[in-house]
Formats: C-alpha cells, sequence, structure tokens
C-alpha cells in the first residue's frame, strides 16, 4: 500500500477539520485526541467548560459533522461579555444552532442548564477558570449528568507547573473521592524552560453489571479470534 492509499484509508475512518489555534485555547494534539473519543463516544450531548473564542467548539462540531456524527447537541458557557463578543465577531455560531453559548458564571449556569435540558452528558471539556475551586464546583456539577462510562477531559492538568498546581488537586481529589479512572496526558517531568501541555482524562466508573458484560464481551472476542485463527489454519479456504 502507498502513502496515498493509506492516506485515503486513514480518511475513510476518521476526519479531522482544519485546526486553528491560539493562546489560551487546547492544542493540536489535544484536539487529535479529543476527535478519538468523540468516535469512541458517539455523544448526542457535550459540555465545555471555558469558550474563549470559539476554536474548540468550533472544532467539536466540524469534527462531528465530517464523520456524520450527527444529532450532537454542543453546549458551551462562558461570561456574558466573552460570548457577546463572539456572536458580534462571528457568523458561525448563529448559523449552527446545534452550538448553545450559554451566558454566565460558572458553575451555576452549567447547573441551571443542566437542571432544565434534563439530558444525560457524553463527554464534557473542562477549561474555564483554573483554580482548586472552579474545577472541583464544575467536576461536581457535570458527574450526576455524566453517562457511566463516559469521558471528561480536564485541561491544564500539568502537574510539573506550579502555576497549575490548583487543576492537577482538584481533578486528582474529584477522581478518587468519585471512583473515576484516571489517565494524565503528556505526564513528562519536562524542566521548567520548555513549554509544556497537559491534560488528564477522567473516565466514570460503570456499574458492576456493565463491567460483568465489558469483560465476557472481551472474552467472546478472544475465544472467537482463536476459533477464526483455528479454522484458517486447518481448513483452507
Ligand atoms: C482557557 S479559556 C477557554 C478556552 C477554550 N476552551 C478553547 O479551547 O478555546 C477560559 C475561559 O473561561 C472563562 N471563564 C473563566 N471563569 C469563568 C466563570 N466563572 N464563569 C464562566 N466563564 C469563565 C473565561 O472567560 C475564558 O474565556
Amino acid at each position: 500500500m502507498n502513502a496515498v492509499q493509506t492516506n485515503k484509508l486513514i480518511d475513510q475512518i476518521v476526519r479531522f477539520p482544519k485546526m486553528a489555534h491560539q493562546p489560551g485555547s487546547i492544542g493540536y494534539v489535544e484536539k487529535i485526541i479529543i476527535g478519538q473519543l468523540l468516535m469512541i463516544s458517539q455523544p448526542k450531548l457535550i459540555i465545555e467548560t471555558g469558550t474563549f473564542h470559539g476554536q474548540t467548539t468550533r472544532f467539536l462540531n466540524e469534527f462531528i459533522s465530517l464523520n456524520k456524527l450527527g444529532g450532537c447537541q454542543i453546549a458551551t458557557f462562558d461570561l456574558p461579555n466573552v460570548i457577546n463578543k463572539l456572536t458580534e465577531n462571528s457568523s458561525y455560531f448563529k448559523n449552527n444552532t446545534e452550538i448553545e453559548l450559554v451566558k454566565g458564571w460558572l458553575p451555576e449556569s452549567l447547573k441551571n442548564y443542566l437542571n432544565e435540558n434534563q439530558k444525560p452528558v457524553d463527554f464534557a471539556i473542562v477549561d474555564a477558570l483554573h483554580t482548586y475551586s472552579a474545577v472541583l464546583k464544575e467536576l461536581k456539577t457535570i458527574h450526576p449528568w455524566l453517562k457511566d462510562g463516559g469521558y471528561i477531559f480536564c485541561h491544564d492538568y500539568r502537574e510539573n507547573d506550579p502555576n497549575y498546581e490548583g487543576v492537577v488537586y482538584a481533578v486528582d481529589t474529584f477522581a478518587k473521592k468519585f471512583h473515576y479512572d484516571i489517565l494524565p496526558l503528556n505526564n513528562s517531568n519536562l524542566n521548567a524552560e520548555e513549554v509544556v501541555w497537559g491534560s488528564a482524562l477522567l473516565r466514570k466508573p460503570l456499574k458492576k453489571r456493565q463491567q460483568r458484560l465489558k469483560v465476557i464481551f472481551y472474552q467472546l472476542q478472544v475465544v472467537y479470534s482463536l476459533m477464526a485463527n483455528t479454522i484458517k489454519r486447518y481448513i483452507p479456504l
């Protein structure tokens, strides 16, 4: 298979929109990881705390449309002046009604939205105020609404950066209390002079019955592949 054929094959599996980036936004590598998580989650409702210039919001929407994950709502939260500026400067958000720009102070704006909407959350991005108390409150607000096995992408979880100690402590505290799996991304010991990024991925635990079903599913897959390989070896087609 040559490079063009390989690219075509990858393009059939997952498509990425053009990605824009600016300081303060989620970076390219992180967007690629988020894209993979969207493919796994097949979301119907995504929450993003901290809209800023809407670059990640736009990425989410374009990724969903390119990969035909359709029927997904995106609710993104920021302060009124930030949202007003965004809608004044860009017609994209007016034309794409599947994106809801929610104005107000977090976490109250998020609490109100979830209570009014009464829909489960499939995937969340936490990226507003980077203090211990704010991150912990947002995570606790999302928790009861997040589907079992659902993911929360916590931006700026930077273990070696003293400016983000609060984010790390809040995410760790939350994961421990609510028994979430936690995967720090880019958890390297880079020295302070280098430009680093860091995030953490949280996954809500599955119920015992769901866990058992998952184990059975994997066991069946192993049995199936053993059988298929044995048949291939002894019965030439
Ligand atoms: C780091 S930026 C978000 C970046 C965005 N997720 C992206 O990837 O482009 C953080 C945003 O959180 C907003 N924010 C901070 N504290 C907030 C609060 N208490 N309520 C609502 N929004 C807040 C800020 O106005 C800012 O736009």
